[in-house]
């Protein structure tokens, strides 16, 4: 599991709260392996190391535990993040769906709460295609498909050098460098190398992935499927709707959408959204 509900960790914490402190405490956190990340809300701010060392002591996987300190920000999409108990070990050591991932917290964007979309694409990948990972961070998707497909190979184009760097190292650590392209940089720039080059795309950067679909319609091929990832307002599929739909349209592409699915929740409001896109022409 890597997003951990318990009341175990509450519980734990009742004896060294007061009843009012208690009311905050947290029960929820995120699993990166060897490295717990924990939001803690502000009413607790002098607690984060008890809150911390209580969470190694019951989950003794973990060897740091670290506090969520600001909102994915930037066009890197980055958290910051503060070790409050256990070692100061910042780069995480994550496996997923039969690969092992080095993650350097604070520095990337990584969710384990996707790992279920990034498996399910991969048991769609048909033998020998060939498949975009637009955004690839530390090369999860990538790397995944790699070890759960028969697909040719994946380009991968990331923007952030350290998530690049990391990336090299994790598809030399799952032995897929030769099904594995990676490239460092925009987007914008480098799909231009890619006419009708995709068999599968997949772009998770919620917020301004749109501003990319016309990029992504110019790399798929004829009935190629395009994954899109987008933040909506709880089961309000409508305006993403629209947008693929208009930005096929401008791109002269005919569009089909399988399916829209809800992939997590995003806030108590609003959720993180995928949605299948053939492109038939
Ligand atoms: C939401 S994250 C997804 C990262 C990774 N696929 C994952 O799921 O862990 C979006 C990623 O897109 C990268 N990015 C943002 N704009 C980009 C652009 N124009 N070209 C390439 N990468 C970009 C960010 O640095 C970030 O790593």
């Amino acid at each position: 599991m890597n997003f951990v509900e318990s009341n175990n960790l509450k519980s734990a914490l009742k004896s060294s709260l007061t009843k009012t402190e208690f009311a905050f405490a947290p029960k929820a956190f995120d699993s990166f392996g060897n490295i717990a990340v924990i939001e803690i809300p502000k009413e607790l701010d002098k607690k984060k190391k008890l809150i911390g060392e209580t969470l190694l002591k019951l989950n003794k996987r973990f060897e740091t535990v670290c506090s969520i300190e600001s909102d994915h920000e930037g066009k890197f999409r980055v958290q910051k993040v503060k070790v409050i108990a256990g070692k100061k070990n910042l780069i995480a050591t994550y496996k997923e769906s039969g690969v092992t991932l080095k993650v350097p917290l604070g520095e990337v964007f990584f969710s384990p709460r996707l790992s279920n979309e990034r498996l399910r694409i991969a048991k769609e990948i048909k033998d020998n295609e060939i498949v975009g990972c637009f955004f690839s961070g530390v090369a999860p998707y990538p790397v995944v498909f790699a070890k759960n497909s028969k697909m040719k190979k994946a380009v991968a184009i990331e923007l952030n050098p350290s998530a690049h760097k990391f990336a090299i190292e994790n598809v030399k650590l799952n032995k897929c460098v030769d099904r594995v392209d990676l490239i460092k940089g925009d987007v914008k720039r480098q799909y231009k190398k890619f006419p009708a080059y995709f068999d599968r795309i997949a772009m998770p950067l919620p917020h301004t992935g749109y501003q990319f679909l016309k990029e992504a319609f110019f790399c798929i091929k004829p009935n190629g499927i395009i994954y899109f990832y987008e933040i909506v307002q709880k089961g309000d599929f409508d305006l993403v709707k629209k947008q693929i739909f208009d930005c096929a349209k401008e791109s002269g592409k005919e569009v089909k959408i399988l399916r829209m699915n809800r992939v997590r929740q995003f806030s108590p409001t609003k959720e993180q959204v995928v949605f299948d896109i053939l492109v038939t022409n």
